[in-house]
């Protein structure tokens, strides 16, 4: 059974960005795909200091963060959502800060990450979803992963964005469909 990542980069377990991602498990599961979750802990997170002890071993030298954790499963999954509160117009630095180490050593040294099919999405109050989405698909794009698209750019506005909704389920359907072909 194929399965799928699912990257929450909010410290909040059951904030909006856990909501949409759960939107999109509904579907996943539906259409017969097995589901992972990644859950960042809001613990302090380091950011990449270009040592490059990553090259050989596709993983990160410091331990001591959830860092690791994530390469192991971005190896391990078939497919990935990676799903970001906007901060600032941005997706959340904690969030970056583990996505540099995790793509530069699995991506950056081996593309090992290469052909599995990913999709950004962004939970905000008002605005910034779309600079937020294109900057985690430049992970993406940097590691030869197929971006999936829905009908509408992928931001998601809370319980009462039923546009947001379909737009996630859509894109979920549509990460469906890669994965079988
Ligand atoms: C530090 C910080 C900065 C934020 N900046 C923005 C922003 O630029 N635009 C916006 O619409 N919402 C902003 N928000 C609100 C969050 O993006 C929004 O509530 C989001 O859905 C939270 O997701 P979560 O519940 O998964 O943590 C910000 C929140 C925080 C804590």
């Amino acid at each position: 059974m194929k399965k799928v990542l699912l990257v929450n980069g909010s410290p909040r377990r059951n904030g909006n960005t856990a909501a949409a991602l759960e939107i999109m498990e509904k579907e996943l599961l539906e259409r017969g795909l097995e589901t992972v979750w990644f859950q960042l802990d809001g613990k302090p997170v380091r950011g990449c200091i270009a040592c490059g002890r990553c090259a050989s071993e596709h993983r990160c030298a410091f331990t001591d963060d959830q860092c690791n954790e994530l390469i192991e499963k971005l190896l391990a999954a078939d497919g990935v959502v990676v799903g970001t509160p906007v901060y600032f117009a941005g997706p959340n630095g904690a969030l970056c800060a583990l996505l540099d180490r995790a793509f530069y050593a699995a991506a950056n040294f081996g593309q090992l990450l290469a052909g599995k099919p990913a999709a950004a999405i962004a939970t905000c109050w008002r605005a910034g979803a779309t600079p937020s989405i294109d900057r985690i698909n430049k992970y993406f794009t940097f590691s030869q992963m197929p971006v999936v698209s829905s009908d509408y750019w992928n931001g998601y506005l809370g319980a009462q964005d039923k546009f947001g909704t379909g737009v996630l389920k859509t894109l979920a359907n549509n990460m469906a469909k890669m994965l079988e072909a």
